[in-house]
């Protein structure tokens, strides 16, 4: 008697993966491999700017990868990773996050700035992500140079933020970061 092998697991397995300066992207990414765990789904989340030789990218039903701005641009690892990979997460539903502190200012016209980085990096790496979105970040005060401190000062004042270097500032909006990572489960289900 052969005995038939049938899959029955349907757990979605997911892939959450980011690329962080100062940890806010990081974070933000483990908010959203939580979400996805609770909605059921098996998730591994991974640093790209790590080596990953044991990660095959091609095992995944769904990836979401998460990069932050600096100096107008995303960090190469995330480009690296997009284009060693591009063809895996074309295969499947993914997403793109973006981390930034022009996300995070008042007025919808001084906002625009994050999305056109967005879009650069996409173009940059030709990937075409089912779902993107722009995301508040922090002002890590505590973490950066003396130099940066006063550069990032400089610029959170002339855009209306935080300027009290005595401590850190977050900007991010958990509740929106939530409703992306259950919309991008919706979408692999
Ligand atoms: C040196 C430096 C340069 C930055 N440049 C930009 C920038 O060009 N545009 C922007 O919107 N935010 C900029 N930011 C803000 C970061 O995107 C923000 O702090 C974000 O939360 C960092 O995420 P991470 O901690 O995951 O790296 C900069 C921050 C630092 C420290």
């Amino acid at each position: 008697m052969s005995t038939l092998e049938t899959d029955t697991d349907t757990t979605p397995n997911l892939l959450v993966c980011y690329a962080s300066s100062e940890g806010q992207t990081e974070r933000i990414a483990r908010r959203m491999a939580d979400v996805l765990s609770s909605a059921g789904a098996h998730v591994t989340l991974a640093d790209v700017s790590e080596p990953l030789p044991s990660l095959d990218v091609g095992e995944f039903d769904g990836v979401i990868l998460g990069a932050s701005v600096h100096a107008g641009s995303h960090q190469r690892s995330a480009t690296r990773f997009v284009r060693a990979n591009r063809s895996a997460l074309e295969a499947v539903p993914s997403a793109f996050f973006s981390v930034s502190l022009t996300a995070a200012y008042d007025d919808p016209e001084d906002r625009a700035p994050a999305r056109e980085v967005l879009e650069e990096f996409l173009e940059s790496t030709d990937w075409n992500p089912d779902e993107t979105a722009t995301i508040p970040g922090a002002l890590a005060y505590s973490q950066y140079s003396r130099l940066k401190r006063l550069l990032m000062r400089f610029i959170a004042g002339r855009a209306g933020k935080d300027t009290d270097t005595s401590r850190d500032y977050e900007y991010t909006d958990w509740e929106d970061v939530e409703r992306f990572a259950r919309s991008f489960a919706t979408q692999v289900a």
